[in-house]
């Protein structure tokens, strides 16, 4: 295990139950903004073998085991895994690595949804997926869109604003994201930004296409229940999809 790995697995097992907890309270961020442009990307899936790279606590699989033809996941995370084998007691989910993918077999599609982005270095993670992937076969991964993170948040009279271009976009290679862990202490965990440019080598370097891109919005259902967020990341693109077909 390499050593961003050896750090998620700590913060992500002491996490797992505040995680799980918080994604069933259907966090804005996930429901209305991640999910909703993952699972559009995703298109449809009636005779694909999917898999899941980066469970967590199985959501996703939960949303989807009715959709398709077969879905397994995994995940670095033990706790994260009994959790997800909980909530889908009939499926095939691993504890492992998203460098070494515990399985041999392979899938129409490998999707990775806010997963890949805690590892500095994504080659061993694009060889991994191309071993798993059939010919032709699709990766499709959500990640933190580098554009929403230049901007810093601002009190200005009284409100909130985000100001752009406050921090460099070449020199900001990760972000701090806070979750609130057991006792109500704020669990700091980083996220690498993957900007096009390292997709685009990455693309060239393990023989994959881009098929398509999506820089997120929220649904417009969130409209009413999350105004402020709303307005925001209407205009700002919080997340952003890859697709990549592999040749
Ligand atoms: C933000 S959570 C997302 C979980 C899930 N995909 C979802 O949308 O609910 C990130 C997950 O990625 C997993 N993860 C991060 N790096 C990983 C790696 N190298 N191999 C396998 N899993 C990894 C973590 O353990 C954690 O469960």
């Amino acid at each position: 295990m390499i050593k961003d790995e050896k750090k998620v697995v700590e913060i992500y097992s002491g996490l797992a139950g505040d995680y799980h907890e918080f994604r069933q309270k259907k966090s804005f961020y996930n429901e209305y903004i991640e999910m909703p442009a993952m699972i559009k990307m995703l298109g449809n899936l009636k005779d694909k073998k999917i898999l899941d790279w980066g469970c967590g606590s199985g959501i996703y699989i939960r949303r989807l085991k009715n959709r398709c033809r077969e879905i397994k996941g995994f995940d670095i995370s033990p706790e994260m895994v009994e959790i997800a084998r909980e909530l889908n007691p009939q499926q095939d989910i691993r504890v492992g690595s998203g460098t070494k993918i515990p399985f041999k077999e392979k899938f129409d599609i490998v999707f990775a949804p806010l997963s890949i982005h805690y590892l500095k270095d994504l080659n061993p993670v694009f060889r991994e997926v191309k071993r798993v992937l059939k010919k032709g076969g699709i990766f499709i991964f959500s990640t933190v869109n580098p554009i929403a993170k230049i901007g810093k948040t601002k009190k200005i009279g009284g409100k909130n604003y985000k100001v752009m271009f406050e921090l460099d976009y070449f020199k900001l290679d990760r972000i701090e994201i806070f979750f609130k862990g057991k006792d109500g202490e704020r669990v700091k965990v980083n996220n690498y930004l993957i900007k096009t440019g390292e997709v685009v080598r990455l693309c060239q370097e393990h023989g994959f296409e881009i098929v398509d891109y999506e820089d997120t919005k929220p649904v417009l259902n969130a409209k009413d229940k999350f105004p402020e967020e709303y307005s925001l990341y209407s205009k700002l693109p919080l997340f952003c999809i890859w697709k990549l077909r592999v040749r």
